[in-house]
């Protein structure tokens, strides 16, 4: 969480005029400008959204009325329909439209792999041939319009265009972080009763092979003894395609062992040379789902979030050019892999409904060096750059000397998204990375908002490092207190949203109910973000950080309750707590506390045994930095585990509040005293 204490003193300034750098060009040139299409953004939607719809291709006309909602559960159920009635393709829209409108030679991906110098890029003309292709392959495979495709995958241009293969074929995707274990894959595909996988043999992250398809074929034998069958699994071939044209190398540049099932796996080159490059959209229905993505729940269960076709599109295109002020010219690059929201909506669907070239890129910041953004960005010759604080943290650690020896000159505006962007950052980004010309967008959003929610425009909105200033075109932020009321002014509370948007996400996939009660139970007629929030005197809104049991760790919502599952089915484990720990580059990382079972002894190699339990139970990402012996859990009376007592503990903070509910306080002093000693 950050301290308010520390917001209320940067709210008081300093104040960054927009830069000069970006004004003369700037879509809104003037807050005056900004509050008008604002006003009418939310006072006549289906206007405002209508006119930005005229860009885009439809077939027919909306049924009823275009934009309707209700948030309000004492209403009946919660729904929001945009547009519904009229037909449209995602895919045609991004890509055709494109061609159509004279684009088809222009850049639409520019690939960077992880070593330097291993390249590519694809035109609009290209990408329409390779989605067409594999949109034929899948339909070959029997995959049908509504039925559910798994991408599971590097950062390789076969991710977008398997993406919008589906876009294409109206298969709603449902892309799985290619970081995440073999159950975490299975979890997902039961989920969503996906009938098809699209793979690759393998990649590497720096010097580190991951090899994919081991994983996915582990996830088959779970999938298997759970009597659930693939129709087929599409692997490309891309660290042996690398063999392949450059021979042997060192370190092998290939996974040891490719798994190989006759009656599941195809080699995606293999398929797509069979079949024709053309492939008509199936027309769809506004309302139809686009895709599905998986978020973290408070309860521990992954929540699949589901986007529908028209508002998602009409919102990434829209914040795309606005947040980012995108003109044709403009070279984009997105550090988020695709198998985040970030990369769906700014990597993919956002940067090629603007016409736009896209980055889309393979390894690590700090791969060969820590000046590796920097060298990409002056090679593709960079405008608009967009990464996550965590990244902008660990660069800052490398110092200054790995930016400097890069020219930059081309940047005009940086992004940020994920996590707060504490004013130091905030500082580096803007003075170093920048160069002090720069605009930062520090965009607040979710995968549950489909796009930017709170955020400066470039060129427009004066900048507080820190602050995510103002709402973007067509939200409506509230700051609610513990009672549901709106309070006003400079205010401390929850951060809620009282009116629909498009791209609102439609409903918890097979779970309508768990979507009402997750995001509208709490406070009834809002969008609960689950986010608490400062607005300032002039208006000025800052994230403070989850109020709900999921901790944000670089930039990825992290459940505890996952996390201290998957811990507990540890033999010697009997109970396990969770809690955030402040981090210097991670932001926040996770706290284990873990009670073992009576006569078990707690030593390193069983820490290193649960750190390998959630690694495969989960994924790298929920790995906990520490985990402390707990021979005893402080609980109030009712045997609710006090998290507030247990962060404390793990800061060695003695000051523990009010501890009047506590069942039994004589485990405190141990605790303290358990604390690893790395700490
Ligand atoms: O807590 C907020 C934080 O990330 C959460 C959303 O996570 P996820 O759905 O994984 O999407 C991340 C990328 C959009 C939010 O509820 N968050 C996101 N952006 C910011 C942020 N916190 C502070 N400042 C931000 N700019």
């Amino acid at each position: 969480m950050v301290d308010i204490a520390d917001i209320e003193k940067s709210a008081l300034g300093p104040v960054y005029p927009p830069s000069p750098r970006v004004v003369a060009e700037a879509h809104v040139k003037s807050m005056e400008e900004y509050r008008k299409m604002y006003d009418r953004s939310i006072n006549d939607p289906v206007a405002f959204w209508g006119d930005i719809a005229k860009q885009f291709y439809w077939k027919g006309a909306p049924e009823g009325r275009v934009f309707d909602y209700n948030f309000s559960k004492s209403n009946g159920r919660i729904f929001i329909k945009f547009m519904e009635g009229i037909k449209t393709n995602v895919c045609y829209n991004v890509i055709d439209r494109n061609i159509e409108n004279g684009l088809g030679d222009n850049v639409a991906f520019y690939w960077e792999g992880n070593e330097p110098g291993d390249d590519s890029k694809v035109t609009y003309s290209e990408l329409k041939r390779r989605v067409c292709q594999f949109a034929n392959v899948l339909k070959a495979k029997g995959v049908k319009k509504g039925d559910h495709v798994a991408i599971y995958m590097p950062m390789i241009l076969e991710l977008p265009i398997a993406v919008l293969a589906c876009a294409r074929i109206g298969a709603p995707h449902s892309v799985v972080f290619g970081g995440f274990s073999a159950e975490s894959l299975v979890d997902r595909i039961l989920d969503s009763k996906c009938c098809l996988l699209v793979t690759a043999d393998g990649l590497y992250r720096g010097k580190k092979l991951i090899e994919l398809k081991s994983i996915a074929d582990q996830a088959f034998q779970i999938l298997k003894d759970r009597n659930y069958s693939l129709k087929c699994c599409i692997v490309v071939r891309h660290l042996l395609e690398d063999l392949d044209k450059k021979g042997p190398q060192e370190p092998p540049k290939r996974p040891s062992n490719i798994g190989w099932n006759e009656e599941l796996d195809c080699w995606w080159h293999e398929e797509v040379a069979n079949v024709s490059d053309e492939c008509e959209p199936e027309w769809l229905d506004a309302e139809d789902p686009l895709f599905l993505l998986y978020t973290s729940g408070s309860t521990g269960k992954p929540k699949g979030v589901v986007h529908t076709q028209a508002g998602y599109l009409l919102y990434a295109a829209t914040t795309f050019k606005y947040s980012f002020d995108y003109h044709h010219g403009d070279v984009y690059f997105c550090t988020a892999d695709v198998g985040w929201i970030t990369g769906h909506s700014y990597v993919v669907y956002g940067p090629l409904a603007n016409g736009a070239p896209s980055i889309v890129f393979e390894g690590l910041p700090v791969y060969p060096d820590a000046g590796r953004y920097w060298d990409i960005v002056d090679k593709y010759k960079v405008s608009k750059f967009y990464t996550a604080p965590t990244a902008i943290r660990s660069l800052m650690r490398f110092g200054p000397d790995y930016v400097k020896k890069y020219s930059r000159k081309t940047l005009k505006v940086l992004g940020s998204v994920g996590e707060p962007l504490n004013p130091e950052a905030w500082r580096f980004y803007y003075e170093v990375i920048g160069n002090g010309e720069c605009s930062i967008s520090d965009t607040f959003w979710q995968t549950e908002t489909g796009g930017h929610v709170l955020t400066p425009l470039p060129g427009c909105t004066p900048m507080k490092p820190g602050s995510v200033c103002f709402p973007f075109f067509g939200i409506k932020p509230v700051v609610l207190n513990e009672d549901g009321n709106e309070v006003q002014g400079q205010s401390e509370g929850y951060l809620a949203i009282s009116q629909a948007w498009p791209s609102t996400m439609r409903t918890v996939y097979g779970d309508h109910e768990r979507y009402e009660n997750t995001y509208f139970g709490k406070f009834d007629g809002y969008y609960c973000t689950g986010d608490g929030c400062f607005r300032d005197k002039d208006g000025y809104f800052w994230i403070t950080g989850r109020i709900d049991d999921c901790i944000n760790v670089s930039g990825h919502l992290t459940s505890t309750a996952q996390v201290e599952s998957a811990l507990i089915e540890h033999d010697l484990v009997a109970e396990a707590a969770v809690v955030s720990y402040p981090h210097e580059i991670k932001g926040q990382c996770l706290y284990a506390f873990l009670t073992l079972i009576k006569g078990a002894e707690f030593s390193d190699e069983v820490v290193v045994q649960l750190k390998q339990q959630v690694r495969q139970k989960i994924g790298s990402i929920a790995v906990p930095d520490y985990i402390q012996d707990a021979p005893g859990l402080p609980k109030t009376r009712s045997g609710k585990i006090m998290r507030r007592v247990l962060r404390k503990i793990a800061r060695n903070d003695h000051q523990l509040g009010d501890i009047s509910t506590m069942a039994d306080s004589s485990i405190i002093e141990t605790l303290f005293q358990l604390r690893p000693a790395s700490l």
